[in-house]
């Protein structure tokens, strides 16, 4: 089965991997992709979109610019060390040409979600503030939506971007509690899996022998994003492909374990971007801050090793 998805991404090294494992795979029709800032600036990244859709031989994909800041305070700030000056592991990179879409990436989300009622997923591998924005804009978006796919968060574990907060969650809380809030099918893919998902030395070298340009990107970006893996953790070999791991969902659910429960997200100090599930015990206590919040599907693991191997094949076409 097919599925049509938007991507709302701020490449992003992972993010390109993931992007051009949907363009890869059978299993996704990409209907748009909508930038975000998170990784760099939103310059960098609606640049690097448009790139994707051009590399991927699908020029005619939409791709809708987004918001350029969070909802209420300033952001976190860019990671040009994790994924270089460009997003893309200062690879050499030609200008992108095509157009972007007249509209705001919250628009775009809203106005494609009412052009397919009921088909599309949305699939937010960044900060979540064009999605808060698409919601809060127009409230009956989720009715139209098929279902919501966020890498994002840590539910089980600790932050990466900070002790408490996963990168996508800290620059833009208050948008992901809205997010997180709202009643519609979502499933969070968050660090509780996603850091347990690596591809190793071969399969990076597998992926970049693709004669594809792609590949070819791939191949020149995720060196410089992989040193920052093997430099600050002490024994691990290869990179962490979180955002694909969102799309492997998609394709085989079977291979994660999951939970059902409420979330908030936390707004204040070192805690600040943590993701909080609730147990029955917390729900029932007088005043509860999860009190009325729609139970949100919740990676909590998976058979790390399958889920790697495929998004390798989504990116080698099987051939690795
Ligand atoms: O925590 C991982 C997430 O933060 C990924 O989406 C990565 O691209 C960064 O945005
Ligand atoms: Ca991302």
């Amino acid at each position: 089965m097919t599925r049509k998805i938007i991507i709302d991404t701020d490449p992003g090294v992972d993010d390109a991997i993931a992007v051009f494992m949907a363009f890869a795979s059978s299993g996704f029709d990409v209907v748009g992709l909508t930038s975000i800032y998170g990784n760099l600036p939103i310059d960098i990244t609606t640049d690097n979109a448009r790139r994707f859709v051009e590399l991927a031989g699908r020029p005619d994909v939409p791709v809708a610019r987004g918001a350029d800041r969070p909802l209420v305070v300033d952001d976190i700030g860019p990671v040009p060390f994790i994924h270089g000056d460009n997003g893309l592991g200062n690879a050499e990179l030609s200008d992108p040409t095509v157009e972007l879409s007249a509209l705001h990436a919250a628009e775009f989300i809203y106005q494609t979600a009412l052009a397919f009622p009921g088909e599309v997923t949305l699939v937010p591998v960044g900060p979540l503030t064009n999605i808060a924005l698409a919601v809060r804009l127009h409230p009956d978006l989720p009715g139209l939506l098929d279902e919501v796919v966020v890498m994002g968060g840590n539910a089980y574990s600790p932050g990466n971007a900070s002790p408490g907060g996963e990168a996508n969650m800290l620059h833009d809380p208050e948008a992901a509690d809205i997010v997180l809030g709202e009643d519609w099918p979502l499933t969070m893919v968050g660090l509780d899996i996603t850091n347990a998902v690596s591809l190793d030395h071969a399969q990076l070298a597998a992926i970049s022998a693709v004669d594809l340009p792609p590949n070819k990107l791939l191949a020149a970006a995720m060196p410089f994003y992989q040193r920052f893996y093997e430099d600050n953790l002490e024994g691990f070999e290869g990179l962490c492909p979180h955002d694909a791991v969102a799309l492997a969902y998609m394709l085989r659910p079977d291979l994660f374990e999951t939970v059902k429960k409420p979330l908030r997200v936390e707004m204040q100090g070192m805690g600040r971007g943590k993701t909080w599930p609730a147990d029955p015990y917390h729900l029932s206590q007088p005043g509860s801050p999860w009190a009325g919040r729609p139970e949100v599907t919740i990676c909590t693991g998976g058979d790390a090793v399958a889920i790697s191997e495929l998004i390798v094949a989504e990116l080698t076409g099987g051939t690795a």
